[in-house]
């Protein structure tokens, strides 16, 4: 039976322990200053609250209403940029867009096919440049970069290794009709000014 962590949080505050050691080094090499970073399956928020502290704007998205109470109580203690939400990712779709996303140990809590769903709808929401820092077990690492293999032309992977998955978003490169839809709508615009 999948462990029921609303129960977890409610028995245990800081039940995971210390932040991911692997983000902690993605963030101390992250240079950019007040980035919107996505926490899915936030649970206590022991990476966003670092990630919080760090300057950055984490929203946090978990089932778990106790783990996102106890998330906000501490970032108001910290008065750290923090949003919660409390929903099921089976039908959470990101508002915005993000610098980064970080899914620690979450994705092996879905169903397979509702794991390649919420991809898709994340990936949807990373910016240009952005991020995805995925922390989940082994077994389940190859349907993911399976998943982001599909669309190579538009994810780099950073690291792929023991149970973690850091891709990058390319920017999308124009295609030759988005050129020529530029070009063309160049030339009408100069012929209606003259
Ligand atoms: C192993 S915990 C990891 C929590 C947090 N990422 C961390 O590393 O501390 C998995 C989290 O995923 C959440 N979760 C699992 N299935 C979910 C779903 N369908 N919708 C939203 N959250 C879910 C659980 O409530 C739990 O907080």
């Amino acid at each position: 039976m999948p462990t029921d962590y609303e129960k977890v949080y409610q028995q245990q505050r800081h039940a995971l322990g210390d932040p991911t050691p692997e983000f902690v080094t993605f963030f101390d090499g992250y240079n950019k200053q007040n980035a919107d970073v996505l926490d899915i399956g936030c649970g206590q928020g022991r990476d966003a609250l670092f990630i919080a502290r760090r300057g950055h704007h984490v929203v946090g998205v978990d089932r778990a209403t106790t783990g996102i109470a106890q998330l906000l109580e501490e970032a108001q203690a910290e008065a750290l940029h923090i949003e919660g939400v409390v929903a099921d990712l089976s039908d959470f779709s990101p508002v915005g867009t993000y610098d980064v996303v970080v899914i620690d140990r979450t994705l092996h809590m879905l169903e397979a096919d509702t794991l390649l769903d919420v991809l898709e709808r994340i990936c949807h929401a990373v910016r240009d440049d952005g991020f995805v820092l995925i922390a989940d077990e082994k077994s389940n690492l190859p349907a993911m970069r399976a998943f982001f293999e599909t669309d190579s032309h538009r994810w780099t992977a950073l690291i792929d290794r023991q149970g973690f998955l850091f891709v990058q978003k390319k920017q999308r490169s124009l295609s030759r009709y988005d050129i020529a839809k530029t070009f063309c709508s160049g030339i009408l615009l100069k012929s209606f000014s003259h």
